[in-house]
């Protein structure tokens, strides 16, 4: 059976995502805890994927899935090197999802406020992270028969989107996840890699300390939401698409 693996499932959109995939592929309904799932009566028809969930926290949300799941820090490359062991090079991987992400508080990731280690940090985990990983996953995904990279960016990587300044950490991890991702498309065209590039609009998560803080935001939606909306780009966008930068609506968005 094909396989997935999606980071950054132990919260937030990650962990929505991984349990629609779960939904998705489960031949019967799956029984998650009430209070964790709203999908737990969900049934599917096709058993597409074994799912491997992962985030560097071995947390309930994520130890509660009805899936494999593994501990993986995607900022060390210790973390994804035995990660890449346990899977084994072997096995192919249909559909790789990096979803795990940080960003530090708007107030230092200013002009005056951003630092060497606030970069440090949000690099690691947003920009090299997913292209490590993907490097040490590269010979299991080119063993699958049609397989799929994504990551979820953000839209405030676009240069052209950018006309609020700040962020400066956040902001250009994204921008360089994009310029990585897109050099990826390119390299692995001919494999017949499709990669793309995601974004899920703006999400009730821990992410952002305005949504932690209680404060309402304009347009923000529940991760399930986003989590289905992204789940409906990855699955009807092809290689006609790859190496492209998408809004979770279907939206193409300029970089
Ligand atoms: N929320 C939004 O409005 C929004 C908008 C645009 C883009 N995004 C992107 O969407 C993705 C998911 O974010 P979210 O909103 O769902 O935030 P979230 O709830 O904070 O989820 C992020 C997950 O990534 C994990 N993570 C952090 N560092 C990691 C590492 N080094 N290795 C492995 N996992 C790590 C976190 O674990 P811990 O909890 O243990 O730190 C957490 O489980 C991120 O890439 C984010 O940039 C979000």
């Amino acid at each position: 059976m094909p396989t997935a693996i999606i980071t950054g499932a132990n919260s937030g959109i990650g962990h929505a995502l991984a349990r629609i995939l779960i939904s998705e592929v489960s031949k019967n309904p799956i029984s998650i805890a009430p209070s964790l799932s709203p999908f737990n009566s969900l049934t599917s028809s096709i058993q597409n994927y074994t799912v491997l969930a992962t985030d560097q926290t071995l947390g309930l949300p994520l130890t509660s899935l009805p899936c494999e799941t593994h501990q993986l820090d995607v900022s060390s490359l210790l973390s994804i090197q035995s990660f890449a062991q346990c899977i084994g090079a072997d096995t192919p991987i249909d559909l790789l999802l990096h979803v795990a992400g940080v960003m530090e508080r708007p107030e230092d990731d200013a002009l005056h406020t951003v630092d060497l280690d606030g970069l440090q940090r949000t690099f690691a985990v947003n920009t090299f992270g997913p292209l490590l990983l993907t490097q040490a996953l590269l010979p299991n995904i080119l063993k699958a028969s049609s397989p799929k990279v994504a990551v979820v960016s953000s839209r405030v990587g676009s240069m052209t989107d950018n006309t609020s300044g700040g962020q400066y950490a956040y902001r250009a991890s994204k921008a360089g996840v994009n310029s990585l991702f897109k050099s990826m498309s390119v390299d692995l065209r001919e494999d017949g890699v499709v990669v793309l590039v995601l974004h899920p609009g703006i999400v009730k998560t821990g992410l952002d300390p305005r949504h932690k803080e209680g404060v309402e935001v304009e347009g923000a939606v529940e991760p399930d939401d986003a989590a289905r909306g992204l789940w409906d780009v990855l699955e009807g966008k092809g290689m006609e698409s790859t190496g492209k930068f998408f809004h979770r609506t279907g939206e193409e968005l300029p970089w």
